[in-house]
């Protein structure tokens, strides 16, 4: 496994390992876990090289406490790739990656208007900087993201389609950890007394599940975000139940569409999300 952190270092090693066939591409932001390591085993399955990018992208932040909190650990972030099958790792300085300023203005309409983009405004404007840079770059076959972002993977396979990126876009199944926590770097900054008690907001999830169709939806939007916020280390931002292709609000169970609830919480300091299939 290569190690690169210029642009230049990674255009000359893409340029040989492509000869090799096809490129699977895992962008991360480090602090690494089984969750991350899951998405680079998903695209050793399916490509002959695969490169995994470690960086924490300044322009998706809204937050500037949230971004100087983020954690970092490039060794511990090498040794977990190790062993996964990766071949290249990209992992660039700020400066690298924004040599000037990127002053690009997606528009993704009504589906970054809600949840996530609704609360943290601009976040998804740099994640598409970020990730447009990346893939012009390494030109992957196939990009692999987590459904645990569920509203970013619905902004990328826009992206693509806008763009006529040809990449294909894999999503990968959710990792948790043994009480059902979703895994998230963000997990790392939480004391055992929230860890423990964050592990609420996924069984929550699970109990909606079965009770889909036994109360409302406005009944059982009400039901989790009551539940949830009964924890005094918790506080719901948002929990909504929507449509998992236009993301907007569903009103009854019977229509016909997947739907998908999708939660923010915080957990003292720490802002958690998770996303469960209703159907
Ligand atoms: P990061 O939060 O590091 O996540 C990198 C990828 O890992 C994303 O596709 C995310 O959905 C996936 N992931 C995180 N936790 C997961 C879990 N528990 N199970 C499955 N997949 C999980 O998402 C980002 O970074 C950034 O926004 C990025 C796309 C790299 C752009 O900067």
């Amino acid at each position: 496994m290569k190690l690169v952190k210029t642009v230049k270092e990674l255009n000359e090693s893409m340029q040989l390992l492509r000869t090799r066939g096809t490129v699977g591409f895992v962008p991360t932001m480090g602090a690494l876990h089984k969750g991350h390591i899951s998405l680079v085993e998903n695209a050793t399955c399916g490509n002959n090289v695969v490169v995994v990018s470690i960086f924490v992208n300044p322009t998706q932040f809204n937050n500037i406490d949230d971004l100087e909190r983020y954690p970092r650990n490039l060794d511990a972030d090498l040794n977990m790739l190790a062993d996964s099958g990766c071949d290249l790792v990209f992992a660039p300085s700020v400066a690298e990656m924004y040599p000037v300023p990127d002053n690009r203005k997606f528009r993704f309409g009504t589906i970054e208007t809600v949840m996530e983009g609704k609360y943290r405004p601009g976040h998804f404007n740099g994640v598409a900087q970020i990730v447009s840079k990346l893939f012009d770059t390494i030109k992957p076959d196939k990009a692999y993201f987590g459904l645990k972002d569920f509203q970013q993977l619905t902004i990328i396979k826009s992206m693509v389609k806008q763009l006529n990126l040809p990449v294909e876009i894999v999503p990968c199944s959710i990792i948790r950890e043994k009480n059902g926590l979703a895994m998230s770097s963000r997990n790392r900054l939480l004391n055992n007394e929230e860890t423990e008690n964050a592990a609420i907001i996924s069984n929550t999830l699970f109990m909606a599940k079965e009770l889909v169709g036994k109360k409302s939806v406005k009944e059982l939007v009400e039901w989790v975000t009551e539940k949830i916020n009964s924890n005094p280390f918790l506080n719901v931002e948002y929990f909504e139940i929507v449509d998992d292709t236009n993301l907007q609000h569903i009103e009854h169970w019977e229509e016909d569409n997947t739907k998908v609830g999708c939660i923010a919480v915080y957990c003292g300091k720490v802002r958690l999300i998770d996303n469960i299939v209703l159907n």
